[in-house]
């Protein structure tokens, strides 16, 4: 059976990365199935609104921009950053109470533009997972890069949070040669995350091995990845080698664009090679051909073949390895169900 498609909205999601949003252009992106509009005031602030105008709905971003306000294309109404009506260039002008377009909060941090698709007055900014690590390293040391995905944002964090695909599905960069599949990962919770690991030592990975001091080396490695409401997934590698440790740092951030569609944003640092901006192009560059040829194509082959039924609804075969991932399903549908049965009505429809 066909259940119906909720997602959590009382949350921070990634609406765009900071470079994608300028102050002469519009960005148009649907989010949670709704159509946003995204821009930057004069002053540098963004501003996101429901993309689609209260007259006849016509999306606002085909209309101008006059300085902050929108212009729609289709009747000439204009609205202000806040959303409401300016100017109705129809009979005497008047304005309805109603002439007015919902606009969501957004926090501009880490590089990110992050949005709270519920209720605006519970939108608080302290609940922005911690990407500081992104901030504080150097413009040479971190990169970010995105994604479309023809699939559901759980599918991507079931293949997050079980990291034995690797050595299955990826190539010579980032396989571990066999060392993920024969563990049973130590699942953990603390707070709302939920956080898997491994460990092993002998080798490393080929994207590690020639930043050891020793390439040929013994090491240990250390690999984690820590889920945070709502699909925001923190990955660490750790390698040490003696007394030192050569690590890269992940965030993938999934945003459900609709039920079976995601916006997949990922950003890396690390503590090696810091200061090598060609470096830093090439590893972005390397991480995405990794995401978008190795683990899209088989995760939009399964989206397609589970059409859109539920995971969990079609009854699969249950392995060691999905212990996280189940996790996490459980945790995220259980924190939906909560919000939605909630007495106040969240969302605006305007
Ligand atoms: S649809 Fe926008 S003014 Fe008519
Ligand atoms: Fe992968």
């Amino acid at each position: 059976m066909t259940s119906p498609v909720t997602f959590l909205r009382n949350t921070w999601y990634v609406a765009a990365t900071s470079n994608e949003v300028n102050d002469s252009d519009f960005l148009s992106r649907m989010i949670l199935g709704e159509p946003v509009l995204i821009y930057r005031q004069q002053s540098g602030v963004p501003v996101a609104m429901r993309d689609r105008c209260p007259h006849r709905f016509a999306p606002l971003s085909r209309g101008k921009r006059q300085g902050d306000s929108v212009s729609c294309i289709y009747h000439g109404l204009s609205f202000n950053a806040e959303g409401q009506c300016t100017h109705n260039p129809h009979g005497d002008g008047r304005i309805s109470e109603r002439a007015k377009v919902q606009v969501f909060p957004l926090v501009e941090q880490a590089g990110f533009i992050w949005i709270w698709m519920g209720a605006a007055e519970q939108a608080d900014p302290s609940q922005i997972v911690d990407c500081s690590k992104l901030l504080s390293a150097k413009p040479t040391a971190v990169a970010t890069t995105y994604i479309h995905s023809q699939s559901n944002y759980q599918l991507i964090a079931d293949n997050l949070m079980d990291l034995t695909h690797i050595d299955h599905l990826h190539g010579p960069l980032i396989n571990t040669h066999g060392h993920l599949s024969p563990q049973t990962a130590e699942v953990v919770e603390l707070g709302g995350s939920v956080k898997s690991s491994w460990q092993w030592s002998g080798d490393t990975i080929e994207l590690m091995r020639h930043h050891l001091a020793d390439p040929e080396g013994e090491v240990r490695n250390t690999l984690d990845v820590a889920w945070h409401p709502p699909a925001i997934f923190m990955l660490d590698l750790f390698v040490y080698q003696g007394e030192v440790c050569v690590s890269v740092e992940d965030y993938h951030l999934l945003t459900p664009e609709t039920a079976t569609t995601t916006h997949y944003f990922f950003a890396s640092t690390r503590n090696y090679n810091l200061d090598d901006a060609e470096y830093n192009a090439q590893h972005i560059a390397g991480m995405r051909h990794a995401f978008a040829t190795e683990d899209m194509p088989v995760i939009e082959a399964q989206q397609l073949a589970m059409g859109d039924e539920e995971l969990f609804d079609l009854k699969p075969l249950v392995l060691p390895c999905d212990t996280g991932g189940v996790r996490v399903r459980r945790k995220l549908s259980k924190m939906i169900e909560a919000e939605q049965t909630q007495p106040l009505a969240m969302v605006d429809n305007r």
